[in-house]
Formats: C-alpha cells, structure tokens, sequence
C-alpha cells in the first residue's frame, strides 16, 4: 500500500535486520483521518514514559496515547479517578520527548473537563502548549458534544471514546462490556455520530461488542480505534505493560500478550541479587582501575 508519508527502509530491532516501513514525517489527525480512506489499519500503543516511547516510535506506531490507565499502571491507584492533569502532564512531556514520528495524544483525566468548557479547553490547550502532545482524547457521548466542538474549535484535535469509558466506573457498576441490549447500542451509534458531528478525528471504542462496533465503524466517516471491540474497527489499542506482560493486575480477555517480561525482570532482578551477595557483580570489566 503506498502511504506518502512514510518511507521504505531497512531497520535494525532487536539484534535482527528486519524490512520495515519507517515513517519520515509525523503522523497527524488528518493522516489518521486518510487511513480510514485507504483502509491501512490504525496502531496505537498506550504509554507513559521517554524510554518505551522511544522504541514504540522506532517501531513505527501510528499514535502514542498516554493514558490515564497510567493511574492503575504506573501510580498503582485501583482505578483512574485520582489521576491529576499534572500527573499526565508530566508523563506525557516524557513521551513526547521520545516520540518523533508517532502522534502523541494526551487522555483528559477525571474532572479536568466536566466543570466548565472554558476549563476543558484550557486543559486541552496544555496537553499541546506545556507537554507536546498533538491532540486529546476524552471520555463520553452526547453529553460531551459542546466540549468536543470548542476543543477542537481551538485547533486541538479530539480523540472520542465511548462504550467502557472506565471514568463512569461508579456509574458503570464494574468493568463490563457495554452496548450489549439494543436501546444502548442504538444510543451509542447516536452518540458516535454526535461525536462525530462536533469535531472528533477519531473514537475510541472499549469493550464493545464486535458486530456493534462493526456497524459504528461502518456508519461513521471518522476512524474507530477499538480496544475488546473486535476486528472491524479502522484501529487496535492496548496498554503497553498489559501486552508486554509487565502488569500483575487483572488481565482483561482482549489483551494479546506479546511478551512475558514479568518474567524475564524477575529472572534479572533476581541474578542481579545473587551476584552481588556473592561477590560476582562487579567483576574487572566494571571496575574502575
Ligand atoms: O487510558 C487508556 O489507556 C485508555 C485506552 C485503554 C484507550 O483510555
């Protein structure tokens, strides 16, 4: 498939020299929009720090979402309502600074855009200005239409994301999937297509049933990024440390697990004690003479 913005090139990943597409240029909303047009599927990684950023964006990733799944990931909260806008702030000028090619969305956190929309666009504004970010994603449906379109009014671009929106958690009543009967699923088409009409480039769409989200892919003109939401999205995202393997908690059913690394850190952690309490790290080689 011939994307203009990318070009073809060798890449060295892991000890092996593999053919790979490597981007030339960042990626951008209206790429993503196009990629919905030629049918080339959307990557998007959720992360929250320089040094994976770095190797996701070598990888050749579409977008680099700093989730606020960084709350339950990285802060070890049990849900991502305590999550602060300095927090993802924070991390997401990290992932910035490691991704080149790779467009770098910031995910609004709980109540950083419920207040107010004068304060909603002030929030999305620092993703861009104070942390580098090329676009926002936010949480919700009708609801959040007015937000959207002066958001994206000001020039920031607005990633939607509707079905398990895990900041409606106590409203939700658990982790579930969602659009199950047909009066939900027919008020998130709806709200797909407002979302839609206010501006969104994209949507996100968590623990949807397949078809339902076939048929939202279907009827939108904007692309879907699914995440438990089946093949027929324009897109696929997981969290980093779920698909790599590096997370204790709950492991949802959609998750693909890429790697086994909880394993292979134990294995090294564990090495690393053993030489020192036996004498054997540092040897010469690390020693200043
Ligand atoms: O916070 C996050 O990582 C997300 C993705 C799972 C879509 O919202």
């Amino acid at each position: 498939m011939h994307r203009p913005s990318r070009t073809t090139g060798r890449v060295f990943l892991g000890g092996q020299t593999m053919s790979k597409e490597i981007k030339s240029k960042r990626t951008t909303a209206a790429s993503i929009r196009d990629m919905k047009k030629t049918g080339d599927k959307i990557t998007m990684l959720a992360a929250y720090d320089y040094s994976t950023a770095l190797k996701i964006d070598k990888s050749g990733i579409d977008i680099i979402l700093v989730g606020d799944s960084l709350g339950m990931v990285i802060l070890g909260y049990d849900s991502t309502l305590p999550v602060t806008m300095d927090d993802m702030i924070h991390h997401t000028k990290a992932v910035s600074r490691g991704a080149r090619h790779a467009m770098v969305v910031g995910d609004m956190p709980f109540m950083s855009y419920h207040r107010s929309v004068d304060e909603a666009v002030g929030n999305a504004g620092r993703f861009l200005q104070e942390a580098g970010a090329q676009g926002i994603k936010l949480e919700g449906g009708r609801e959040m239409a007015g937000t959207v379109r002066s958001i994206s009014s000001a020039g920031i671009p607005v990633m939607a994301h509707l079905g398990l929106t895990p900041q409606a958690i106590h409203t939700l009543g658990g982790y579930k999937v969602q659009g199950r009967d047909s009066e939900t699923a027919r008020r998130m088409v709806e709200d797909a297509h407002i979302l839609q009409d206010a501006g969104a480039f994209s949507l996100v769409l968590e623990c949807v049933p397949g078809p339902l989200a076939g048929e939202i892919t279907d009827a939108l003109d904007i692309p879907t990024i699914g995440i438990g939401a089946g093949v027929h999205c324009d897109g696929q995202v997981l969290v980093v440390n779920d698909m790599l393997g590096i997370y204790e908690g709950f492991t949802p059913k959609f998750v693909k697990q890429y790697a086994d690394l909880d394993s292979l850190l134990l294995k090294a952690f564990t090495h690393y004690i053993d030489d020192v309490k036996s004498g054997t790290f540092p040897g010469e080689e690390h020693t200043f003479l």
